[in-house]
């Protein structure tokens, strides 16, 4: 079997984060986590020594890879740093935007009267795009772009502004799909253009993401 991954170490994030607004409610969204835990595996059989941070999930770890579990975008942020340094950062993690300002230590209530309720958030830190100015810096950074429309106009804005390498961008419907299901299809955008995965399995997807990360490591071993 081919390794051509091998000697690299490559740090994956997978899934949803969770912020919680209380001891029993917290804001999430609808990653699955699959695509990030199909490219962890897909770096391992490539001969990679993988470390996958993990949102809240029900997914088994892949055979042979390290994993870290985390609930909040702050933990992620932290187990990512932690993890540094790595040859390939790829940030397939759905990690939320905001977070709100104050947990409550106890259980919010609703008081006789309440038509509604103030939330604060705060934003998160982008953990993509601070991977992206870290020292040393992994050779590839491959950030993620889940949109409902203009993919690739978002997707070639979104790999500038956090000056990553490459940005895996694909579509999502307002009801969930290709974020839960176990096809996809990827728009991968680099400085010299874009190529298509899919649409297939996110375990194939995977392994051409991989073998696309390989190709530009041999090109470039900086
Ligand atoms: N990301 C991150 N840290 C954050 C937010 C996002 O690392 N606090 C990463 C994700 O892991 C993913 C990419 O950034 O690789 C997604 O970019 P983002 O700008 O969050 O995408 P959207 O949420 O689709 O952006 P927008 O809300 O602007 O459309």
């Amino acid at each position: 079997m081919s390794a051509p991954l091998a000697g690299r170490r490559v740090l994956v994030t997978a899934g949803p984060t969770f912020e919680d607004l209380d001891p029993v409610r917290f804001l999430g969204n609808r990653s699955s986590g699959k695509m990030g835990f199909a490219i962890a595996a897909a770096a391992q059989r490539a001969g990679a020594d993988v470390v996958l941070v993990a949102g809240p999930v029900h997914l088994p770890a892949p055979e042979g890879v390290q994993r870290i579990d985390v609930r909040s975008a702050a933990q992620m942020h932290d187990a990512v740093f932690a993890a540094l340094p790595a040859d390939v950062y790829i940030g397939a993690a759905a990690v939320a935007d905001f977070t709100p300002a104050h947990i409550a230590s106890s259980k919010i209530k609703k008081q006789p009267g309440d038509d509604g309720l103030q939330l604060r958030l705060v934003r998160t830190r982008d953990i993509l795009a601070d991977v992206a100015l870290a020292t040393p810096r992994p050779t590839l950074v491959v950030g993620f772009a889940a949109e409902t429309d203009a993919v690739d106009e978002h997707a070639r804005a979104k790999r500038i502004a956090k000056r990553v390498d490459l940005i895996a961008a694909n579509r999502v419907g307002i009801d969930g799909s290709g974020f839960e299901g176990d096809d996809n299809t990827l728009h991968v955008h680099g400085a010299d253009g874009h190529v298509q995965l899919g649409p297939a399995p996110k375990t194939e997807i995977a392994d051409q993401l991989v073998a696309l990360i390989a190709a530009r490591l041999q090109q470039d071993p900086r």
